[in-house]
């Protein structure tokens, strides 16, 4: 069998690397348009950083795996096309700021459309609204050239930073469709690695639907025990402490309970503003307007993290030097898009802060782009304002103690590892008095640093 994945992202290139590890009898062929991403693909630095994904891709790259630009042959050859390019949210017209742009899925369907001979099996890998799978499917049956197609929707649930495990032992494989050879062909490729029970089918609608569902309850989680840590610095509880409580009734479940300054990454939003406005075009109204409740506390528990830093820190923070530790949008992982350390630092950049960056994964460049794109209005245009701060409030460091060095404060954004056992006593003598420790992500032990000096103020403990 061979396999052709478009898309070569954070999706695509994982998934079809597992493909290739496990299934050497099948060809797999991952094309994008983006050479530089396809030349990173073919070298010892890979573009996405994975733990674990170096190894997968060098045991099957040039056995029966391979990145490449070459669209159009690698559909023409393949027996079955993934589709895994990205559905960012609409920025224009009907739908903007809530509906997920399909541009590229549908100039896809086009592509394979016009190269295809015979039949191909096409997968929707990419997440997409509710019904897209009917006009993929319309688009290859009117298009094409006398080729037949089964259009099949298997959405991805792996995370990143942890995608190697999530592919390698998924709690489940979703397949929908409608024609019980097509899904059965996918099948059989997990199944050379995936325990049969737990390869669900559904019909195709229920595929998608389940996609976004699934996404929208879990960052509902994520805005329920942020909305608790609000209340626990309030009243003195502690937020972890509550998620533990909670977490020990089987019906609730220990996991997705951390607190933090928001839940970041490329899915989340984009998938409940899409939830948001499938109701909305349904005429739901209180439904769309439910869900639209987690991506609000979300910007407010964002806001407020950035609003308390100002606060304790005497309420200014101008030309102050503050650390930020990290800026990918959780660790494992070099991808920042949604992070919530982006919209912290440009409120703090706001208010004049002076940032000094670190990160063990993102490089400046990524860095400055971000901040580019959050200070930006709608037609991409910078304030020179903006402009200025960027240029020179912004430092990026080679280390969380070169950042930390003579500065007032640290703001932990991500929970790298690496941070929980800095040198602390150290980093304590280098910054200004009193020395501020806000901790996004209650990674650090409170006590210790009080011990050593440090005020430390954490999401959801009270006291603060
Ligand atoms: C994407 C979607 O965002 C997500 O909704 C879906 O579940 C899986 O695919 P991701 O892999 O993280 O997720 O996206 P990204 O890293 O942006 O990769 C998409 C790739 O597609 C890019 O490398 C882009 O160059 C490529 N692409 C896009 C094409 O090759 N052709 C196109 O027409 C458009
Ligand atoms: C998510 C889904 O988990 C995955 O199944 C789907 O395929 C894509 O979207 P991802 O966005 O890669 O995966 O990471 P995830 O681990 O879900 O984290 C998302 C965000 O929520 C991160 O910013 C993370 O820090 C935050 N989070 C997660 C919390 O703040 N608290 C938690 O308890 C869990």
């Amino acid at each position: 069998m061979k396999i052709c994945c478009i898309g070569a992202g954070y999706v695509g290139g994982p998934t079809m690397a597992m493909i290739a590890k496990q299934c050497p009898d099948v060809s797999v062929h991952v094309v994008d348009l983006n050479q530089a991403r396809i030349d990173a693909w073919n070298s010892a630095d890979l573009p996405v950083y994975e733990p674990g994904l170096d190894g997968i891709v060098q045991e099957a790259r040039g056995r029966n795996l391979r990145f490449s630009t070459e669209v159009e042959s690698a559909i023409a050859e393949a027996d079955m096309v993934f589709i895994s390019v990205n559905t960012p949210t609409k920025t224009y017209g009907t739908g903007a700021g809530r509906a997920a742009n399909l541009e590229f899925v549908e100039k896809c369907a086009r592509q394979i459309a016009r190269v295809s001979h015979g039949h191909k099996i096409v997968v929707e890998k990419s997440t997409l609204p509710v019904r897209t799978a009917e006009a993929v499917k319309r688009i290859l049956s009117t298009t094409g050239n006398g080729a037949t197609f089964d259009v099949l929707s298997n959405p991805e649930f792996l995370a990143e930073g942890t995608a190697v495990q999530d592919l390698l032992n998924p709690d489940r494989v979703l397949i929908g469709g409608e024609s019980t050879q097509a899904i059965e062909a996918l099948a059989s490729v997990y199944a050379k690695w995936v325990p049969r029970n737990r390869i669900l089918t559904t019909n195709v609608w229920s595929s998608e639907l389940s996609k976004l569902t699934a996404n929208a309850f879990l960052a509902q989680r994520v805005s329920s025990i942020n909305a608790i840590s609000a209340v626990c610095e309030a009243t003195g509880a502690d937020v972890d402490e509550v998620a533990r409580a909670i977490g020990t009734d089987s019906r609730i479940g220990p996991k997705f309970l951390k607190a933090s300054i928001g839940f970041g990454g490329s899915c989340f939003q984009k998938d409940i503003l899409n939830l948001v406005y499938l109701c909305e075009h349904f005429g739901l109204k209180e439904v769309a307007d439910y869900w639209e409740q987690v991506i609000i506390l979300n910007d407010y528990q964002k806001r407020r993290f950035a609003q308390n830093i100002v606060r304790t820190m005497f309420n200014t923070v101008s030309n102050k030097h503050i650390a930020i530790w990290g800026w990918a949008f959780k660790k494992d992982t070099n991808d920042t898009r949604e992070s919530a350390a982006i919209h912290v630092a440009r409120d703090l950049l706001n208010e004049r802060a002076q940032l000094h960056i670190y990160d063990p994964r993102v490089e400046r460049k990524q860095i400055v782009a971000d901040l580019k794109e959050v200070f930006s209005d709608a037609d991409g245009h910078l304030t020179p304002t903006a402009q200025n701060l960027i240029e020179k409030n912004v430092v990026v460091g080679t280390s969380a103690l070169a950042v930390a060095a003579g500065a007032h404060a640290i703001a932990v954004m991500t929970e790298w590892d690496e941070f929980k056992t800095l040198d602390f006593e150290k980093i304590h003598g280098s910054m200004q008095k009193p020395a501020f420790v806000f901790d996004g992500r209650n990674i650090l032990d409170n006590d210790r640093l009080s011990q050593i000096g440090f005020e430390v103020h954490s999401v959801g403990r009270g006291g603060n």
